[in-house]
This record gives structure tokens, C-alpha cells and sequence, in this order.
């Protein structure tokens, strides 16, 4: 079964679902084989893949780049698709321009995007236009520099407003679901509660209606410092260290290749 927008909307007030970031192939078979509804080509992928220390520098030809190679290998799961940085910032037309560009040559479901009351138009236009959106707000991390740093959101009762506000502004505009990002968890089951679509938290507390995670947050892919809304569930950085070091000594200590590994027959 592939899922799609509208069934994805049905999962409002049931049982919790997963969700997670894929980049290529590799991750987008392991998401989509678990079985999780939804997977998101974020524009995480700046740190996770591409070296970047925040998620501005990421292009539309690279974030295309990454979600057809999603788009090749995800069978069941909502293919949505980041909008990066400037694909959607300067008017609605830009936006819809390259959300389109995401159903056309990526073979993406969806595009998420960052913001609230002052997006729903172009959430609205990309409706009408048969592209769904999954919104975001809370934390919006390509605001970094107006932010002032990835900190918590909604902690004052005039920001408690506002987010409710661009919550509700977010569904009327037709998004099919909304991520809340970073924001306490108290205002995540709020939020929750006063929209009929799905909230998919990260940071945003148990009550949202799934929970999101960049898969190399979760496979321990990245070493350093993560906040405190990971949680780790394998660590992959250590175990791929170790393997590729262990290749190393067995090469320089004439243990690999062995025989199991080498073809027999005369050389003449
Ligand atoms: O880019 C991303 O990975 C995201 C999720 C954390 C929601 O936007
Ligand atoms: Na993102």
C-alpha cells in the first residue's frame, strides 16, 4: 500500500506513528521497510550528509539530488520532500515553482514548509495546485540567524499564542499534517489538541500525534553533542570506525586477503 496525503490526515488521534528523515537509497529502503508511514528528505541533510553546519547553504538541485534517489527506492511510505532555504522565502510563485519541481523530478508526495500564518498562502496556492504541504513551526531552524540559535520556542504566553495561531493557520491553509519542532511538551498536546490534523513532533512531547527523528540521530550516525529531544538508538559512528580500522590492520598485517577471499586457478 502507498501511502498518501489524505490517508496519512486519518491518522489524527490513533495509536502514535514513526516517522524519519531519509537521504538516498540506503535510508530510504530502511525507513520505508519498516514500515513508517511518512519519510521526510529534510533539509537536515546539509549536517547529516553534505558537511554543512547549518541547513541554509542547501540548494533546490541538491535536496532534488537526494529525494529522487529516495523517490527510487520508497515503495510505501509519503515521499515530503524539504523545501530549502530560498526555494520559497522570496514569493508565492518561487514557492510553488519548486515545490512542483519535487513531484515532477523527484517522484516526492509532498514538500514540507517552514512557518505559519505568514505561509499559509502559499501553503493554500500549492493545495489548489495538487501539491500537499506538511507545515512546521515551532522551531523553524532556516530562522537560525533571526533566532539567534536553535533554542526552545513557546515558552512565553504571547508565543504560546502566536504558535497556537500559526497552528491553526497551517491547517486552514490546508496542510495535510504539521511538524511542531522543539517547543514544551505541554504546548505540543495543546496544539495537538485544537487541530483535526496530525502533529508529528520532534522535541514537541508524547502527546503529538507521531514523532519524527533524523535517522542519523537515531542510528548514531553523527558524533558530537545532539539535543536533548534524540535519543540514540544505535551507534553507528563507532561501529563503522571500528570495522574500517580493523580492515586497515588486517591489511597491513597480511590477514586480508586470506584464501576464502581470492579466486584460485594458474596465473600463466
Ligand atoms: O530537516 C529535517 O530533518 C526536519 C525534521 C527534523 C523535521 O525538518
Ligand atoms: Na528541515
Amino acid at each position: 500500500m502507498k501511502w498518501t496525503a489524505r490517508k496519512l490526515r486519518e491518522l489524527k488521534g490513533g495509536d502514535p506513528f514513526a516517522a524519519l528523515t531519509a537521504y538516498d537509497a540506503f535510508t530510504g529502503r530502511i525507513a520505508d521497510e519498516a514500515g513508517l508511514p511518512l519519510c521526510l528528505v529534510g533539509d537536515s541533510l546539509a549536517g547529516t550528509v553534505l558537511g554543512y553546519d547549518d541547513t541554509l547553504p542547501v540548494t533546490m538541485d541538491e535536496m532534488l539530488h537526494h529525494a529522487a534517489a529516495v523517490g527510487r527506492v520508497v515503495t510505501s511510505a509519503l515521499i515530503v520532500a524539504d523545501m530549502p532555504f530560498m526555494s520559497y522565502q522570496p514569493s508565492v510563485a518561487d514557492g510553488l515553482r519548486s515545490a512542483g519541481r519535487f513531484l515532477k523530478q523527484a517522484r516526492s508526495d509532498a514538500v514540507k514548509i517552514e512557518g505559519g500564518a505568514h505561509r499559509a498562502e502559499l501553503i493554500s496556492a500549492c493545495r489548489e495546485n495538487g501539491i500537499p504541504v506538511l507545515g512546521h513551526i515551532g522551531l523553524t531552524p532556516q530562522s537560525v540567524r533571526e533566532i539567534g540559535g536553535y533554542r526552545i520556542q513557546g515558552r512565553e504566553p504571547e508565543e504560546v499564542r502566536r504558535l497556537l495561531d500559526d497552528a491553526m493557520a497551517v491547517e486552514q491553509a490546508g496542510a495535510f499534517a504539521v511538524v511542531l519542532e522543539c517547543m514544551p511538551a505541554s504546548l505540543g498536546a495543546k496544539i495537538t489538541e485544537a487541530l483535526t490534523i496530525p502533529t508529528i513532533g520532534i522535541g514537541a512531547g508524547p502527546d503529538c500525534d507521531g514523532q519524527v527523528l533524523v535517522i542519523s540521530d537515531l542510528l548514531g550516525m553523527n558524533r558530537g553533542r545532539a539535543p536533548r529531544f534524540v535519543k540514540r538508538y544505535a551507534d553507528f559512528a563507532s561501529e563503522a570506525q571500528r570495522a574500517v580500522e580493523a580492515f586497515r590492520d588486517e591489511v597491513g598485517s597480511r590477514r586480508f586477503p586470506s584464501s576464502e577471499h581470492c579466486y584460485g586457478g594458474d596465473a600463466r
